[in-house]
C-alpha cells in the first residue's frame, strides 16, 4: 500500500568546477585512451576544481540555488546534512563550513559519510529529523571534491572520478502527493577494503611515510566493486519500489548513480526499465560520488525529463559498502 510522503525535496541546486577535462587529457600523463574509458565506463569528460577550489565554495553555489527554487531564506534553514568523503577539512565538518559561508545561523550542521549514496542517505536522514517534528527545512547535499583524493598516478582510478556539488531542500510534504513515497538504505562494512583510503586516518596518521606509500589516495578493486555494485543496485531498487507500492511500469524516470554506463544499464534491464527512461550525464560528469544524484536530478529536470507529479526512482552504491534507493513522486 502507498503511504502518503512524510517529506518532500523541494529544489535542486548544484554547482560544477568550470574546468573540463576530456579523456585525451588524461592520456596525455596515464597510459590510457579515450576509447578505453568511453567503452569501459561511458566517460567522456570530467570536472576538476582549481587548488583555490574550495568544496565549500561549491557547496555554498549548489544550496543558495537550491533555496532560490525552494524560495527559501538562508536563515530558515534547521539543519544542514553534508554526505561527502572528500571534505574541505577533517575537522570540523564541511557542514559546518558550509554554514558558516551561507550564515545560516539558524540551523544544525553535521555531514554524513556515506561515500556515493550520500544523498540518499541525506535524504533518509532529513526525512527522519522532520518527522520527529523538530525541524521544518532541512538543506541535504552531496558534494564531493575527488580530485583530492584521487591517486593521478593508478589509471584503473583516476579516469573514473570528478568534482561536484549537489543541494536539496527537504521539507514536510504538503497534501498534493509530492514527496518521498519509500527510502532504503543498507551497508555492509566487511567490503570496505574493495573501495577505500587506507591512510590518514587514526589508524594510520598522516606521516611522510605514509605519503610516500600513497595511502592517502583511494584504492579500487575494479570487478570486485562493479559485480557488488550491480547486486547492491538491484536490491535497492526492488525494495524501494515494493515499499512504495509501485511497479517498475510506473516509474516515469530512473536516476542511478552515475559510476559506469555498464552498471547503469545493468541496473535498468534488472528492473524492467527501458534505457529512454534512465538518465545518464555519466558521460560529462564521471563519478562525483554523493553528488552524482543531485547533478542528474538537476539535469533531469532542466531537460524537462523530469516534471511535477512525475515518479523517479534514485538509485545508488558505493564504499563501505553502502546502497540504497528512494521512489519520489517529484
Ligand atoms: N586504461 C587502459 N587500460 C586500463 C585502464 C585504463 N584506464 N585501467 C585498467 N586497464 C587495464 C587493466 O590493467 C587490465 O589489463 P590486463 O588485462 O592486461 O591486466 C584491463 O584494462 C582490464 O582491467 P579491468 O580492471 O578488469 O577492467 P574492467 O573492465 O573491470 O573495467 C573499471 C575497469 C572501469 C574500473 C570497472 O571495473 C568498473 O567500472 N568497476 C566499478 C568501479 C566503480 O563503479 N567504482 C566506484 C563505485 S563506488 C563510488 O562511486 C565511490
Amino acid at each position: 500500500m502507498t503511504r502518503p510522503p512524510l517529506v518532500a525535496l523541494n529544489g535542486i541546486g548544484i554547482a560544477v568546477p568550470p574546468h573540463v577535462v576530456t579523456n585525451d587529457d588524461l592520456s596525455r600523463t596515464l597510459d590510457t585512451s579515450d576509447e578505453w574509458i568511453r567503452e569501459r565506463t561511458g566517460i567522456r569528460e570530467r570536472r576538476i576544481a582549481r587548488a583555490d577550489e574550495s568544496l565549500t565554495s561549491l557547496c555554498h553555489a549548489a544550496s543558495l540555488a537550491a533555496l532560490e527554487r525552494a524560495g527559501l531564506g538562508v536563515d530558515e534553514v534547521d539543519a544542514i546534512v553534508c554526505a561527502t568523503v572528500s571534505g574541505d577539512r577533517r575537522m570540523p565538518s564541511q557542514a559546518c563550513d558550509l554554514q558558516a559561508s551561507l550564515g545560516a545561523l539558524n540551523a544544525a550542521a553535521f555531514d554524513i559519510s556515506a561515500a556515493c549514496p550520500g544523498f540518499v542517505y541525506g535524504l533518509t536522514v532529513a526525512e527522519g529529523l522532520i518527522a520527529a517534528g523538530n525541524f521544518r527545512n532541512v538543506l541535504v547535499l552531496g558534494a564531493e571534491k575527488l580530485s583530492t583524493i584521487v591517486d593521478w598516478t593508478d589509471r584503473s582510478t583516476a579516469i573514473l572520478f570528478g568534482d561536484g556539488a549537489g543541494a536539496g531542500v527537504v521539507q514536510r510534504a504538503s497534501d498534493d502527493g509530492r514527496g518521498l513515497l519509500s527510502t532504503f538504505i543498507k551497508s555492509d562494512g566487511r567490503l570496505a577494503e574493495l573501495l577505500y583510503i587506507p591512510g590518514g586516518g587514526s589508524s594510520d596518521p598522516v606521516t611522510e611515510e605514509m605519503a610516500k606509500g600513497r595511502r592517502q589516495y583511494m584504492r579500487m578493486a575494479g570487478r570486485e566493486v562493479f559485480k557488488a555494485a550491480v547486486r547492491a543496485m538491484a536490491e535497492s531498487c526492488d525494495v524501494a519500489l515494493s515499499r512504495a507500492g509501485v511497479s517498475a511500469e510506473d516509474i516515469d524516470l530512473l536516476v542511478p548513480h552515475q559510476a559506469n554506463l555498464r552498471i547503469i544499464e545493468s541496473t535498468a534491464k534488472h528492473v524492467g526499465i527501458s534505457m529512454e527512461k534512465v538518465m545518464v550525464n555519466v558521460d560529462r560528469y564521471g563519478n562525483t560520488s554523493a553528488a552524482s544524484i543531485p547533478l542528474a536530478l538537476a539535469q533531469a529536470e532542466e531537460e524537462g525529463r523530469l516534471k511535477r507529479g512525475q515518479l523517479a526512482l534514485l538509485v545508488a552504491f558505493g564504499a563501505g559498502f553502502t546502497w540504497g534507493a528512494t521512489v519520489v513522486r517529484w
